[in-house]
C-alpha cells in the first residue's frame, strides 16, 4: 500500500471534555431514547421494520395532523425533502411562486430552477411576513401550477401569520402548496388536512428532536395520486416518491434505508405522543416566551417585531458591533452552550425547539449569552435575568405538577 494509514485518534479525543449544549438554530439536544435508537441497526426490512414504518406513518399522521397514508421518511436533510417535493411537482413548463423571505425559502428558487421550472419570486415588504393579499395579486397576475413557503424562516426568525389563508388562496386558484415545516412542526400549529396543505415537510434536527440527516415528508393523497399519473421522467432515483413508496407503503427494497435514523425518528415521534402536541406546543410557547423576557430583561432587543416572531428560533439584535463569530466560540469554550450567528445579518439566534425547550437549559442559554457579552464590553443587566429566570422555575413546578408540562 502506497498511502499509509493516518494515525488513529478515537472520537473521545476529539469531542470536547464536556459536552456542549447546541442552543442554536439546530440541530438540537436529543432525548436519551432517541440516541439509543440511534445506535441500533437492524435488518432494514422484513417484519420488525415493517412494524416500525407503520408506526412512523401513523404517529407521523398525528404529528401533521393529516389522514395521508403517503407519509415517508428520507435519508438526507430537510433540503432533501425540500427536492423530493419540488422534484416531484415541476418540471420544464410547470410555473411556481416561490414566497422568498429568506436563505430556506430561496432554496426552494433554486430548487425549482435546477428542474427547469419557471420560477417568480415574491419577497415580503422588509422585514415582514406575507400576507394574503399580496399573494394574491400574485397568483392574479399568472397560472401558477405550484406555491412554495416556509411556516418559519429560520435565518432572520420570522413567522408567516397568514400561512392558513395563504394555502387556502392558493388552492382556490387551482395551485398545489408545498409548506416547508422545518423548523416549526410540533412547536406551533400546523394542521395539514385542515388547511389543505399538498405537501408538508419537516427535518430531523429541530423541533421534532431526532437527528439530522432524516427527514419526514408528507404528501396529500390527491397530491400522490397526480405525482403518480406524471408522465415525465423523474429527475431522481433516490427522491423519487413512487419508489420511496416501495419501502414506505408496501415493505419492499427501494434503498438500504438509514436504519438508525429510522429507530431515532420512531422514538422522537413517540415522544411527541406521550407529550401530545397541545402540551408540546404550550410548552414551545412558554419556554421561548421565558427566554425572549429575560433576555429583554438583560438588555438586549430582539430583531423580528413581536407580532410575527418566530419563537422556536428566536432572532435577537447584536449591539455594539460584537463580533458574532467571538461571540459563539467564547460561548462554547468557556460556557459549553452554542448558539448561532446568522447568514449576513447583525444578530444572533436562539433555537426553542423540542428539547431546547427545558427550564434548565433556558437558564444555562441566558447565563452563557450574558457572560458572553460582557466578555466583549458589553453592559447587560445578568443578574436581574437570571433572578427572574428563578421565579420562573417556581412557576414551571407547578405546571409540572398540574399538567405533567415538564418545562
Ligand atoms: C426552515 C428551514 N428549511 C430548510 C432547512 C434546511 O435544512 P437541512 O440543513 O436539514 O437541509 C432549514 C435548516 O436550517 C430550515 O431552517
Amino acid at each position: 500500500m502506497k498511502i499509509r494509514p493516518p494515525e488513529s485518534i478515537a472520537l473521545k479525543d476529539i469531542l470536547p471534555k464536556t459536552p456542549v449544549l447546541l442552543m442554536g438554530s439546530g440541530p438540537v439536544p436529543v432525548p436519551p431514547a432517541v440516541a439509543v435508537a440511534n445506535s441500533m441497526v437492524i435488518s432494514h426490512l422484513g417484519e420488525t421494520m415493517k412494524k416500525i414504518v407503520s408506526r412512523i406513518q401513523l404517529m407521523g399522521q398525528y404529528v401533521f395532523q393529516t389522514n395521508t397514508t403517503k407519509i415517508f421518511g428520507i435519508a438526507g436533510p430537510s433540503s432533501a425533502a425540500m427536492e423530493m417535493a419540488v422534484t416531484s411537482l415541476l418540471w420544464p413548463g410547470r410555473k411556481v411562486l416561490v414566497l422568498n423571505m429568506g436563505t430556506f425559502s430561496a432554496r426552494f428558487t433554486e430548487l425549482a430552477k435546477g428542474v427547469g421550472a419557471e420560477v417568480t419570486e415574491l419577497f415580503p415588504d422588509g422585514l415582514s411576513p406575507f400576507r394574503a393579499h399580496d399573494v394574491k395579486l400574485a397568483l392574479e397576475s399568472k397560472q401558477f401550477d405550484v406555491l412554495t413557503l416556509v411556516q418559519g424562516e429560520t435565518s432572520c426568525g420570522v413567522k408567516n401569520i397568514e400561512l392558513e389563508a395563504i394555502v387556502k388562496l392558493a388552492k382556490s386558484y387551482g395551485v398545489r402548496t408545498i409548506v416547508d415545516a422545518v423548523c416549526t412542526l410540533t412547536t406551533m400549529t400546523c394542521p395539514m388536512d385542515e388547511w389543505g396543505i399538498d405537501i408538508a415537510l419537516v427535518g430531523g434536527q429541530k423541533g421534532i428532536s431526532a437527528i439530522p440527516g432524516v427527514s419526514l415528508i408528507a404528501f396529500s393523497e390527491e397530491t400522490f395520486e397526480f405525482i403518480s399519473q406524471r408522465q415525465e421522467r423523474m429527475p431522481h432515483w433516490c427522491l423519487d416518491p413512487r419508489r420511496a413508496y416501495r419501502f414506505w407503503g408496501l415493505g419492499e427494497y427501494h434503498y438500504t434505508a438509514p436504519v438508525p435514523g429510522i429507530l431515532a425518528l420512531h422514538e422522537a415521534l413517540r415522544l411527541i405522543c406521550e407529550e401530545t402536541l397541545e402540551k408540546r406546543i404550550e410548552r414551545h410557547l412558554r419556554s421561548s416566551t421565558l427566554l425572549q423576557h429575560s433576555l429583554e430583561v438583560m438588555g438586549l432587543e430582539m430583531y423580528t417585531p413581536a407580532e410575527f416572531r418566530l419563537n422556536s428560533v428566536v432572532a435577537i439584535k447584536n449591539p455594539h458591533k460584537v463580533i458574532t463569530k467571538d461571540l459563539i466560540s467564547y460561548m462554547i469554550n468557556h460556557h459549553q452552550v452554542e448558539i448561532s450567528g446568522a447568514f449576513g445579518l447583525d444578530i444572533i439566534r436562539i433555537g426553542q425547539m423540542g428539547e431546547q425547550c427545558r427550564l434548565e437549559n433556558v437558564k444555562k442559554v441566558v447565563s452563557a449569552v450574558g457572560a458572553g457579552y460582557e466578555h466583549f464590553g458589553v453592559k447587560l443587566d445578568v443578574q436581574s435575568a437570571m433572578s427572574d429566570l428563578d421565579k420562573s422555575r417556581e412557576s414551571a413546578i407547578a405546571l409540572d405538577l398540574a399538567y405533567g408540562m415538564t418545562l
